[in-house]
């Protein structure tokens, strides 16, 4: 049976969404439609609708009637609203990271998403250079982790192909560089090293955006007494849109890579350094995609497909679920009571 999806929030993040599932679909990889398109701004909704020769609006229960599956890619103070009218609805959801502005908020929204097949846009967890150095780590071959490095910079997304003054208001985004985008690399460290036991943060808003932090700088303890710093840093270099840096030092081996997709994961050890070259899925080839535009289609539309293929399997649970985007909002929100407090030592809540 064909799913029927409805993409709600069509703005930059929606458009991706759209652009990966219209490739899929397309493609014959999945069987599903694109059939409703929904934004408080008609115009918008009816630009994501047109290559799908979707129905278009600004009602969200009209959507919710007609379709399987809602995709929520509103700017993070709405993904509540939104997720609770497709729960309530019984609709499957995928819905984009942050789940919500505040802690409170989150566990509402993960409560919602935990009674339907869901899954979370923490699109990382898809990365095969995360997936090669949470396999590294977990193999045990290169000793234990003691010291984590990743830094993540991107231009201070109100303008460029971000676009959004959103993201500058702290009602509507929770929060700056920490929140907004770097709960990927929370989440990342917490799959490749597991859940931190405590954090000590700083952050800064030098932009001058209340609430709207533009530098966080953590560490974060582990059990076993090792420790990971996360520099997350918004600025304005135009030409930087988004980079991330990884470097990790085990017993017996350096690790690092300076793409977040494909890589390569470099392992240093002894012996020699070796190179871990993450792979695009055998299925890239069937996509009808401008060559230069594959790679950043294909990181969306992996997490797209095995969505959809769970849900076609009979509502399996997607990944990642709410639980696991929960656990990254727990370290997110003790990291800004540290800061808060002048980057006190925090315990890391369940
Ligand atoms: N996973 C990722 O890598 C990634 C990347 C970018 C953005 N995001 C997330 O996606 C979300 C959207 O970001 P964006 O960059 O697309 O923002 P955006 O401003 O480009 O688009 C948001 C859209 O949502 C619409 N909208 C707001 N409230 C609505 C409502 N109640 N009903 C219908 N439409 C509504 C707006 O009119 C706008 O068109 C944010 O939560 C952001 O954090 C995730």
């Amino acid at each position: 049976m064909t799913l029927h999806i409805g993409l709600v929030g069509c703005g930059f993040i929606g458009m991706v969404h759209s652009v990966a599932l219209r490739a899929v679909i397309r493609a014959g990889l999945v069987d599903a439609a694109v059939t409703h398109t929904c934004d408080i701004d008609g115009e918008r909704a009816a630009r994501m609708a047109e290559p799908h020769g979707a129905i278009s609006g600004t009602d969200l229960e009209a959507l919710v009637d007609a379709v399987d599956v809602v995709w929520v890619c509103t700017w993070t103070a709405e993904h509540r609203a939104v997720v609770q009218a497709a729960v309530d609805g019984g609709r499957a959801v995928f819905c984009e990271k942050p789940l919500a502005p505040t802690l409170a908020e989150c566990e509402v929204v993960a409560a919602l998403l935990e009674q339907v097949p869901h899954q979370v846009g923490l699109v990382l967890r898809h990365a095969p250079v995360f997936a090669a150095t949470a396999d590294a780590v977990a193999s045990g071959a290169y000793g234990r982790p003691l010291a984590t490095s990743l830094r993540d910079d991107q231009f201070f997304p109100t303008q460029g192909q971000y676009a959004s003054e959103w993201r500058a208001d702290v009602a509507k985004a929770g929060g700056g560089t920490l929140l907004e985008h770097s709960i990927h690399d929370v989440d990342v460290l917490a799959w490749i090293l597991g859940p931190p036991a405590s954090v000590r943060a700083e952050t800064a808003m030098r932009f001058g955006h209340p609430g709207i932090d533009d530098v966080a700088v953590l560490t974060l303890g582990y059990p076993d007494g090792s420790h990971a710093t996360l520099l997350s840093v918004w600025h304005q270099i135009l030409s930087r849109s988004s980079s991330r840096r990884l470097e990790m030092f085990c017993e017996d081996a350096y690790l690092w890579a300076d793409d977040d997709h494909l890589g390569p994961l470099h392992i240093e050890t002894s012996q020699g350094e070796t190179l871990v070259p993450g792979e695009l899925p055998t299925w890239e080839r069937q996509l009808d995609v401008p060559a230069e535009y594959l790679a950043p289609i294909v990181q969306y539309a992996v997490p797209t497909k095995a969505f959809l293929d769970g849900i076609t399997a009979g509502g399996k649970q997607g990944w990642p679920d709410a639980s696991i985007a929960l656990r990254a909002h727990h370290v997110v929100d003790a990291a800004y009571r540290s800061s808060a407090a002048g980057g006190v030592l925090t315990p890391i809540g369940p």
